[in-house]
């Protein structure tokens, strides 16, 4: 297992539509196992394989951070297949540096995707974890967290992290 980099806003692999997973292999496999230890390691609740410059359809969430062996997701292909009720929480991305903020999403949601043996698994999850499911999946589409902001605050987070970054590069 390996500690993968985790890109940061404005990567654009970020912002790529990821592919579907046509076939578990071990290239999966590993990734998924680097992807569990790099989440572990930031440490955070969940991760996309696109955060970490592979766009394809596959993500981990743990809300233990590791605590729990039974808390920990993987999905693969996943797909929301309902929704349902709203919940606003504060939220925050390992892509998206120096930034909290609260978020209005479906306070329950049914995913359906496949388990690491290819078999069929669908999760229920309710507010955290429905957030967490959301958060992640958005990932997949090259959906930020920031994009379901007011359009104030997110130009004002883009413009920060401009001149953060323009100041680095010196
Ligand atoms: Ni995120």
């Amino acid at each position: 297992m390996a500690v993968l980099e985790i890109l940061k806003f404005p990567h654009p692999v970020l912002r790529q539509k990821a592919e579907p997973v046509a076939e578990i292999d071990d290239r999966i496999r590993r990734l998924v196992s680097d992807m569990i230890e790099t989440m572990l390691k930031a440490p955070g609740v969940g991760l996309a394989a696109n955060q970490v410059g592979v766009p394809v359809r596959v993500v981990v969430v743990d809300l233990s951070v590791g605590e729990d062996p039974d808390a920990r997701l993987v999905l693969v292909n996943p797909e929301i297949v309902c929704g349902e009720g709203s919940i606003c929480m504060e939220e925050g991305c390992l892509s998206v540096p120096d930034l909290r903020e609260n978020v209005t999403r479906c306070s329950r949601v049914v995913v359906r995707g496949l388990d690491l043996d290819g078999r069929p698994v669908e999760v229920e999850g309710e507010e955290l974890l429905a957030v967490a499911l959301q958060h992640e999946l958005d990932h997949l589409d090259g959906v930020l967290f920031i994009d379901h902001l007011s359009q104030l605050k997110r130009s004002r987070y883009v413009a920060k992290r401009k001149k953060l970054l323009a100041e680095a590069a010196g």
